[in-house]
């Protein structure tokens, strides 16, 4: 019989479970068995003494097999991505048909927007139609038919995960790499897929706010995906101020199109290039250069637009979204002005004040099973380093509801920092890639 009060304590004193007694310990806490306080307080225990190498393979390798995990048989290779989460990123609408039109095969499982950042499934189902939740045979046929699909995953994916996941948010226990990187990895294995870039967020609209905190993150994801014999690399990118220009649900869609169709804002295309050059270099087509150059050219031969149509009719959306986004994803019908007070250059745009806001408006989640407004949105009409005159634009906000925008408009006010001087930042700083971990 597991013994929790043994295995509490040995974790409390720098000890080092067995294999047995990490897999043990999921299994009775999944089940209900180990009270959630006992859970907690090994959880908090971890977070001063760590894991080991070893124990932290078992424990994540015991949460991705808590539930089924997908398979695709051995004639394919498939690459994932997954973001630690940003205001603004919408990379992943454009990054899934650029890699399959690049030839690689993309199966892409999306939990919901984890507090003010935004979730790719809620994005999707702007789109009128759109299927955002497959079953696991549809998914797999979509992938072999069209080389990529998304869908909300099923409560049956790492379910001890989210267990812990629920428990971590309520005690204190989310700050800790070991379980971080459990959590983010078990959901990747149990999605069947052979190689993982990560694309680690840092700074102010991020989970880590530091570039050495993302860094550390970035390096231990990508070791704990090698001891589990799975290929991987990170990104450690810069969430500073939000990523491209418009925030919100439809509106991130349309600026998704609008990169696929050639345009639309440069950090979100470099973005979306370097992830692609990145999976190519781990499903062996070459060099990080060969691959980027190689996304870049399917990005601007329209390959990646074609591959984003075939993959709206394969999920039942609206195909005519990849001619005319702004027809088919009406934004909210009133809209208001942020404007400056003051001459100036804008010295920093704080991502997670935007975030809090478009949430604010309803555009994010504030309880479990809010429904959410995929209409109302903000545009950022001035980034960093840009200058404006009084009475200048800096931010649209389309919304809804008055009521909801008072409440939204504290956020905004104070996400603009205006400089009488600005002082240019570094070219490492301003890239919008801060570190590469292979
Ligand atoms: N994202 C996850 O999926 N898990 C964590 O623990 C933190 C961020």
């Amino acid at each position: 019989m597991f013994d929790m009060l043994s295995f509490i304590e040995l974790k409390r004193d720098g000890g080092e479970a067995s294999s047995g007694e990490v897999r043990s310990f999921v299994k009775e806490f999944a089940s209900g068995r180990i009270p959630d306080y006992q859970a907690a307080s090994w959880l908090m225990a971890v977070c001063f003494n760590g894991l080991s190498e070893a124990e932290l393979r078992e424990f994540t390798l015991a949460l991705a097999d808590s539930g089924s995990r997908m398979t695709f048989g051995k004639d394919l290779f498939l690459v994932d991505k997954h973001s630690t989460g940003g205001v603004g990123d919408k990379i992943t609408l454009i990054l899934v048909p650029l890699a399959a039109a690049c030839g690689l095969s993309v199966a892409k499982l999306s939990g919901p927007g984890l507090g003010f950042t935004g979730g790719t499934v809620d994005k999707l189902a702007a789109l009128p139609g759109f299927r955002t939740h497959l079953t696991s045979g549809e998914f797999r046929d979509q992938v072999r038919r069209i080389g990529c699909a998304v869908s909300g995953h099923s409560e049956d994916l790492a379910p001890a995960e989210g267990k812990f996941y629920s428990l971590r948010d309520v005690t204190g226990t989310v700050p800790s790499l070991p379980l971080i990187c459990s959590s983010i990895v078990s959901k990747k294995i149990a999605g069947g897929a052979d190689a993982f870039v990560f694309d680690v967020k840092c700074g102010r609209g991020a989970f880590m706010k530091t570039r050495p905190e993302g860094k550390a993150l970035a390096e231990a994801l990508v070791s704990l995906s090698r001891s589990l014999g799975k290929k991987s690399s990170a990104l450690v990118t810069a969430m500073d101020q939000p990523l491209g220009e418009w925030i919100g649900n439809a509106a991130e869609v349309i600026e998704a199109v609008d990169v696929l169709q050639g345009r639309g804002p440069a950090d979100v295309r470099e973005l979306s290039v370097k992830l692609a050059g990145r999976m190519l270099v781990l499903a062996g087509k070459g060099t990080a250069e060969e691959g980027e150059r190689i996304a870049e050219d399917t990005l601007s031969g329209g390959g990646a637009l074609e591959k984003f149509r075939e993959f709206l009719q394969a999920q039942g959306g609206p195909v005519e979204a990849a001619e005319d986004p702004r027809a088919v994803l009406p934004l909210a019908g009133e809209t208001m002005f942020l404007r400056a007070e003051k001459d100036g250059t804008v010295d920093s745009v704080d991502a997670r004040a935007i975030g809090e806001g478009v949430k604010r408006l309803g555009g994010g989640r504030q309880s479990l099973h809010e429904v959410l407004d995929l209409s109302v949105a903000v545009r950022l009409c001035r980034k960093e380093g840009e200058g404006v005159r009084r009475g200048d634009p800096l931010l649209e906000i389309r919304y809804s509801s008055g009521e909801k925008l008072r409440e939204a408009l504290p956020w905004f006010s104070r996400a603009f920092v205006l400089a009488e001087k600005y002082e240019k930042k570094s070219t490492a700083e301003r890239s919008i890639v801060l570190e590469t971990i292979e």
